[in-house]
């Protein structure tokens, strides 16, 4: 049978790109376990935001395999060397996508304003001081500033933007980035939420975030809050009257 996810022996890398790693692992099994989801969705358009190595827009692909005939990839990182790495990656893996070199979806977004259908984001979470975030190299990787949040909270209304009516947006958070924050802003937008996969490492406690749009959202009672030790009151649903 054909894998499901990129094999790590395939895998390019470079000195100043990010090696797959645990939040990796954590989004590609998350976007596994919503597969049938996923597939049924028909996605036109999938895009993922930092791309890294490629590990998580070549295992799209190769999860959504023929379901995804007609369906648009296209993957961005602010780091040259990272999109010159995942291109190898994906052609190792007998992939294709559409590669850019550029901050978010800059220059993208006039193209793609409300038709992306499905938006992976594992962003650069790590609290550090300021003056890190997006820097040239591999700290642009994971530095995010204060709180973790920096690049993140730069990421969201670019989502919004592009995401069209049916979008959904995966986004990984640590317990630090505050992310029934998160979800409580993009709730204001119109989204619920749902974290779709937790998971704690031996350094962080990782949450995997599906949120949806859903004109309800809005006007619903307060969300449920997310606890230092990563677990979820209530439910794990950030409001919203389908569940995805
Ligand atoms: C934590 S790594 C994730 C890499 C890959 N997606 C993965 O899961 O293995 C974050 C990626 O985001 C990229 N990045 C950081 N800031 C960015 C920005 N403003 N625009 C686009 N990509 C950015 C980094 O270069 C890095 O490749």
């Amino acid at each position: 049978m054909l894998s499901r996810t990129a094999q790590i022996r395939l895998m390019s890398s470079h000195p100043e790109v990010y090696d797959p790693c645990d939040d990796s692992f954590a989004l590609v099994d998350a976007l596994l376990a919503d597969r049938a989801n996923l597939v049924e969705h028909h996605p036109s358009i999938c895009m993922e935001v930092g791309c890294g190595s490629g590990y998580v827009i070549t295992s799209l692909v190769l999860m959504l395999g023929e379901d995804s005939t007609g369906c648009h990839f296209i993957a961005t990182d602010i780091n040259p060397h990272a999109v010159g790495v995942t291109r190898k990656t994906m052609e190792a893996h007998g992939c294709h996508a559409e590669l850019v070199t550029t901050d978010i979806a800059s220059g993208l977004e006039m193209r793609l304003a409300g038709s992306v259908d499905v938006m992976v984001v594992n962003p650069p979470y790590v609290p550090t001081p300021e003056y890190e975030v997006g820097q040239f190299g591999i700290a642009s990787a994971w530095a995010g500033g204060e709180n973790g949040r920096s690049v993140i909270d730069k990421i969201l209304p670019v989502a919004d933007k592009l995401l069209s009516d049916k979008g959904w947006l995966y986004l990984v958070t640590l317990t630090a980035n505050n992310p029934s924050e998160i979800c409580l802003q993009m709730r204001k937008k119109g989204y619920a939420s749902r974290i779709v996969l937790q998971r704690s490492t031996e350094e962080e406690s990782l949450h995997i975030i599906k949120f949806w749009r859903d004109l309800d959202t809005q006007l619903e009672p307060p969300i449920p809050t997310i606890t230092p030790n990563g677990s979820s009151g209530g439910n794990g649903f950030l409001g919203g009257g389908r569940n995805y």
